[in-house]
C-alpha cells in the first residue's frame, strides 16, 4: 500500500532529524565552548512540530489509525492505542525541550532530546516492522484504495511536496553548521588546552 510506504519514507527524514539532534547534543556535551544545540534548538523544534507531528503524526492518527480501529482489522492485538500514548509522550519531551529553552538550560535540552530521540527510534522501529505490515495483512482491498484516496488528498491540503523541500534544505544546512563549528573547534587547539589543562 502506497500510503505505509510514503510514511516509512517520512520516517527516514524523522530518523535524520533526530540523528543530527544527537550529534548536535553530543557536541555540546564535549565542547562546551560552542553550545550550538542550543543555537539551533528551534531549527529542530520547528521541524518536529511541522513535519513529524504535524504532518506525519497527524496522518497516522488521523488515517491510518482510523481504519485499523475497523472491526476484524487487527485480530490478535491492538497497538494504536500504545502508539498514541508514545505520540503524546513524545509532545511532552518537545515540550520540555522549549521549557528548556526558555529557562536556558542546557542539561536540560540535552537531557530531553536524547529522551525524545530514543523514544522516537523505538517507535519508528515498531511501526515499520509491527504496525505497517499488520495494516497491510488486515486492511481489505478496498479500505486500503479508500485509505489512500483519503491519504493523498490529506498530503495536498498539507502542502506535502513543500514541506519535504524545506526540510530537506535544512536537514543540509544543519548538518553544514555542525561540521563547521567542529572544524572551528578543532582548529582553535580547544581541545588540545584541555587535555593540557587536565595533565
Ligand atoms: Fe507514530
Ligand atoms: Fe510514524
Amino acid at each position: 500500500m502506497l500510503a505505509t510506504e510514503d510514511l516509512m519514507k517520512e520516517h527516514q527524514l524523522i530518523l535524520k532529524y533526530i540523528d543530527l539532534m544527537e550529534r548536535y547534543a553530543e557536541f555540546d556535551l564535549k565542547d562546551l565552548i560552542a553550545p550550538i544545540l542550543f543555537e539551533n534548538a528551534n531549527c529542530f523544534i520547528q521541524f518536529i512540530h511541522e513535519f513529524a507531528d504535524h504532518f506525519h503524526h497527524a496522518k497516522e492518527e488521523d488515517i491510518l489509525f482510523r481504519y485499523l480501529e475497523i472491526p476484524g482489522v487487527l485480530t490478535h492485538c491492538n497497538p494504536v492505542p500504545q502508539m498514541l500514548f508514545e505520540h503524546s509522550k513524545a509532545r511532552e519531551f518537545v515540550r520540555n525541550m522549549e521549557n528548556a529553552i526558555q529557562a536556558k538550560k542546557i542539561n536540560e535540552l540535552t537531557a530531553n532530546a536524547g529522551q525524545y530521540a530514543r523514544l522516537l527510534k523505538e517507535h519508528i522501529y515498531k511501526e515499520d516492522n509491527i504496525l505497517y505490515p499488520m495494516a497491510e495483512r488486515g486492511l481489505s482491498d478496498e479500505a486500503k484504495s479508500s485509505l489512500l484516496k483519503e491519504y493523498i488528498e490529506t498530503d495536498n491540503r498539507l502542502n506535502s511536496h513543500a514541506i519535504w523541500l524545506k526540510y530537506e534544505i535544512l536537514c543540509i544546512e544543519l548538518e553544514q553548521q555542525l561540521n563547521v563549528q567542529k572544524e572551528t573547534v578543532a582548529k582553535s587547539g580547544y581541545e588540545t588546552r584541555v587535555i593540557h589543562k587536565k595533565g
